[in-house]
């Protein structure tokens, strides 16, 4: 099997990012050959300068259409040679056409049990609700937000002494273990899809 390149996207801390860097140099068949950001000044930038990782910036407010700011990054990738995508706190929805061409190649992690509280403040949505368990989930994309197939999840109870920063806290530290696990599994090439079904190959 060739080595399998990877592109973190992401718009943010880049927690995820420098969690996935540290598990990606302990394997042998992968690395990660580059970051796409599209916010200026985002830490993950920083995180990527200290791995040691290329990083590109795309704006989508310098390109006219979704569609143009979407070939610049396919232009990155293919330069990169780039065979999976793992998205860690990308903001943004990737068109039907982009997730076409990485079918079954792109990898997303969200901050609750899906499907629910999808978006953005997934961890603060479902403290506000009250519920008493919530979670991580990392699942393929397609192209509706948060709603590809699930390839992991692990429940994260919610304790009546948590506050949002102790929840964020305990949430946090689980995706850090679970998305590494998840990317692995790809990369070694044991997830079978069927329909909305992952099966582990063990
Ligand atoms: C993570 O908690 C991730 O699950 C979330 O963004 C955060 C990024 O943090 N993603 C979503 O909410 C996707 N809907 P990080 O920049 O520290 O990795």
């Amino acid at each position: 099997m060739k080595d399998k390149k990877i592109a973190v996207f992401a718009s943010g801390k880049g927690s995820n990012f420098a969690a996935l860097a540290g598990a990606v140099k302990k394997w042998p068949k992968a690395d990660i050959a580059l970051l796409v950001c599209d916010t200026p000044g985002a830490a993950v930038l920083n995180k990527a300068k200290r791995a040691a990782v290329k990083s590109v910036l795309v704006e989508r407010k310098n390109f006219s259409s979704r569609a143009a700011f979407e070939r610049k990054i396919t232009a990155h990738l293919k330069n990169e040679k780039i065979d999976v995508i793992v998205l860690a706190g990308f903001m943004r929805l990737l068109s039907p056409l982009f997730v076409r061409k990485f079918k079954n190649r792109i990898l997303n992690i969200h901050p609750a049990l899906l499907p629910a509280f999808k978006g953005e403040h997934g961890i603060r949505d479902a403290f506000d609700y009250g519920v008493k368990t919530s979670g991580v989930t990392v699942h393929f994309v397609d192209e509706k937000m948060d709603h590809g197939p699930i390839i992991l999840q692990q429940a994260v109870p919610i304790r009546e002494t948590d506050t949002l920063e102790t929840l964020e806290k305990r949430i946090h530290a689980i995706e850090h273990r679970l998305y590494p696990n998840a990317v692995k599994l790809l990369i070694d090439e044991k997830l079978k899809i069927t329909g909305r079904k992952v099966l582990i190959l063990r």
